[in-house]
């Protein structure tokens, strides 16, 4: 096995650590030599009341276990607050795992408006809040390590979960751009997508799968991403129960259109099979924007060589 993976001086802080996938990530920075900030609101799975028993218990454990932490109690909404705890406490910010959520499930149909901002405010916000005030410290030392806990529901879909899966993704975006910008000054920024047994999916899940699902086999991956040795920058990974892997698009190879000419959606339809096949060897990883636009840039030059032979468009009264 290789060199242990070690923690000392630096400075983690953990959202949501007071139970979950949080506490599991705030336990194993305390063991590998870390100082965690314990942030949680002690709220219920819903976002309903707060209470600082959560935060308390899981800095006890790791003082318990030799190790250096401190409590915070405010919504990430205060990420500001939660910085100034590390600041005052240990005098710098070297990781941060923003990782506390809730969910509001509920079908699009019977969705509050109350209902969408809550949880963009605790994912999207929170996250946005507590990045914000570490950035600045984190480019002065030149030196950072971020991740952000997207999901499943957001990568895909989830039935009952609009809210949920729109600020689960936008997340992703976060990453993506922030890993460009902070990789100057060595910032390195992934996202996970895990899935473990918490309070947040006991009621959906069923106890036999939970039971293989343990917060701890999610844990080595983000400390992997967040050790200095670690050069991965600006990833998402799928990981639960043991398994790790690598997300990324793929865009198929398409079909261009000559682009001096009007498109008519009855030529799409005509190239739909090509347009969206990805078996056919031609299919892309673009990796950045600029990969993205290569495939419209190199339509420019696509230019009709004879004059395109226009469909009939017969309406449903029958006139051309
Ligand atoms: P959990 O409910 O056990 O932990 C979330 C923690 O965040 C709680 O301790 C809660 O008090 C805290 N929290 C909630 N709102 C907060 C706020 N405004 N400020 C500070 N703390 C707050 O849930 P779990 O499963 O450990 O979830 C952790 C993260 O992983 C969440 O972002 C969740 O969306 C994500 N996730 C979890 C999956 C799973 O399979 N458990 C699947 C996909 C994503």
């Amino acid at each position: 096995m290789a060199q242990t993976l070690r923690f000392d001086g630096r400075v983690v802080i953990v959202t949501g650590a007071g139970g979950g996938l949080g506490r599991s990530h705030a336990l194993f920075f305390g063991s590998r030599g870390a100082s965690v900030v314990v942030n949680d609101l002690g709220s219920s799975h819903t976002g309903e009341g707060a209470s600082t028993r959560a935060a308390d218990v899981v800095v006890e454990e790791i003082r318990a276990g030799g190790g250096k932490a401190v409590a915070n109690y405010d919504s990430v909404l205060d990420g500001d607050k939660i910085v100034e705890t590390a600041m005052k406490a240990f005098g710098r910010v070297d990781i941060v795992i923003n990782n506390a959520g809730i969910l509001k499930d509920v079908s699009f149909a019977r969705m509050t408006d109350e209902q969408w901002k809550l949880i963009f405010q605790v994912h999207v916000d929170g996250a946005y809040k507590v990045l914000k005030a570490a950035w600045p410290i984190f480019r002065q030392q030149k030196f950072g390590r971020i991740i952000n806990t997207t999901s499943a529901a957001g990568i895909y879909g989830n039935f009952g979960q609009a809210n949920y899966s729109a600020a689960k993704l936008a997340l992703v975006g976060l990453t993506r751009t922030l890993a460009l910008e902070g990789k100057k000054d060595n910032i390195h920024c992934n996202v996970i997508a895990p899935m473990a047994a918490s309070r947040m999916t006991e009621t959906v899940l069923p106890p036999d799968m939970l039971a293989s699902l343990k917060p701890e086999m999610v844990t080595p991956l983000v400390a992997y991403l967040c050790h200095e040795s670690t050069a991965e920058n600006g990833s998402l990974f799928e990981v639960g129960a043991g398994f790790i892997g690598k997300l990324r698009w793929e865009r198929t190879g398409g079909h261009g259109f000559p682009n001096d000419k009007p498109l008519l959606p009855e030529q799409i339809q005509e190239k739909w099979e090509v347009i969206t096949n990805f078996e056919d060897g031609r299919a892309t990883h673009p990796d950045s924007t600029q990969e993205s636009m290569e495939g419209i840039i190199s339509n420019f030059e696509n230019v009709s060589k004879e004059e395109a032979p226009r469909p009939r468009v017969v309406s449903e009264d029958g006139k051309v």
